[in-house]
């Protein structure tokens, strides 16, 4: 399914732009009304939610939160007839996010979800539903379920953006065409499978992984994370990196590894003295950097070189190598 994703990925996008235009059989006219938008998901699903609040707040400064479905569903959630809540599930049957639907809906709000299983709970029950086509999903720790719901993310993100007047046309135009490109750039990263087998080799019997990040980086940490401990058993978090100070570094000591997604260059500096710090502590620092970018190899143990990408699009270049590395780190430590 890692190995899927090129095609996954070209599968959402296609028919769905056409002659530079983006296209989607729903009427989206709604959006007109909209003064905040709800993403609510449970896990992975939930992180790609998560990297859609960077896109979407950049792109059509509309406030926009973040909620995990288990939490949304009990509180008293401030939604009504102008909220637009996204629902973002593979499955389209998860209890909680189905619940959390029901909640917004019966609030008023217009429900639009990103749904892989056509036919599903979720997908009935919504007013609107853009399918992801990454075909179907065995193994239990999704993946290309991850990746094409980004795509539909940043398409609906950019059609909204360009409905609304929002963002410059020239950055719409630009996104569009690196969407195009992303398929052979995830592709491309393939050719990184032996430098991630020989780091698993290296460290898989590690105790305690730290994803740090900063911006759509800390999202992406959320998600590897998630994927390593999810296959491997390992204890992993993932921490905003500027929070590390606040009490997080005192974990850090000699044999842990830190896994620092450095790609967002325009918070560079400020991973350079977290990598620093926790250097420092003893740990063995992974990190991801766009290609071309020397400057987090100074510091770094190991630097992985991702394609050049958009910073909007970052998440999905950099998920793709710790997908790989949790799955040959599962392999190492003897888990199905
Ligand atoms: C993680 C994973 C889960 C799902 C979550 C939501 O690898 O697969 O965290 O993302 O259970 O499931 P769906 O998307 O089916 O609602």
């Amino acid at each position: 399914e890692i190995i899927e994703q090129p095609r996954a990925v070209k599968a959402t996008m296609a028919g769905r732009i056409k002659n530079n235009e983006i296209v989607f059989e729903n009427d989206l006219s709604f959006l007109k009304g909209v003064n905040k938008i709800v993403i609510t998901a449970c896990g992975s699903a939930y992180h790609t939610g998560v990297v859609a609040k960077y896109v979407f707040e950049e792109l059509l400064r509309i406030p926009v939160e973040v909620d995990l479905a288990s939490e949304f569903r009990y509180r008293n959630p401030i939604v009504d007839e102008h909220t637009l809540v996204i629902i973002i599930s593979q499955s389209g049957e998860t209890a909680d996010t189905l619940a959390a639907l029901k909640e917004a809906k019966s609030r008023g709000a217009h429900i639009l979800s990103i749904v892989n299983v056509v036919g599903s709970s979720i997908a009935k029950a919504s007013d609107d539903v853009i399918y992801t086509w990454a075909g179907p999903e065995i193994a239990v720790a999704t993946t290309k379920a991850y990746s094409t719901q980004l795509i539909v993310l940043y398409l609906f993100a950019i059609y909204a953006a360009d409905k609304l007047g929002s963002a410059d046309s020239k950055l719409l135009d630009t996104l569009l065409d690196e969407i195009r490109e992303l398929p052979k750039k995830v592709e491309s990263i393939f050719a990184m499978e032996d430098k991630l087998k020989t780091l698993a080799k290296e460290h898989y019997e590690m105790k305690s992984v730290f994803f740090i990040g900063r911006n759509i980086d800390y999202a992406v940490a959320m998600e590897g994370s998630l994927k390593l401990k999810e296959i491997s058993y390992l204890n992993s978090e993932a921490y905003a990196a500027g929070e590390l100070k606040h009490g997080t570094i005192s974990l850090i000591e000699e044999g842990r590894m830190v896994i620092a997604l450095s790609y967002y260059e325009e918070l560079l500096d400020k991973m350079m003295s977290n990598i620093k710090e926790v250097k420092a502590r003893g740990a063995f620092v992974l990190a991801t950097a766009p290609e071309g970018n020397a400057a987090v190899g100074k510091e770094a143990n190991e630097v992985l070189y991702l394609p050049k990408v958009h910073p909007l699009l970052l998440a999905s270049v950099e998920v793709v190598p710790l997908q790989i590395f949790s799955y040959y780190v599962a392999l190492y430590n003897g888990c199905d």
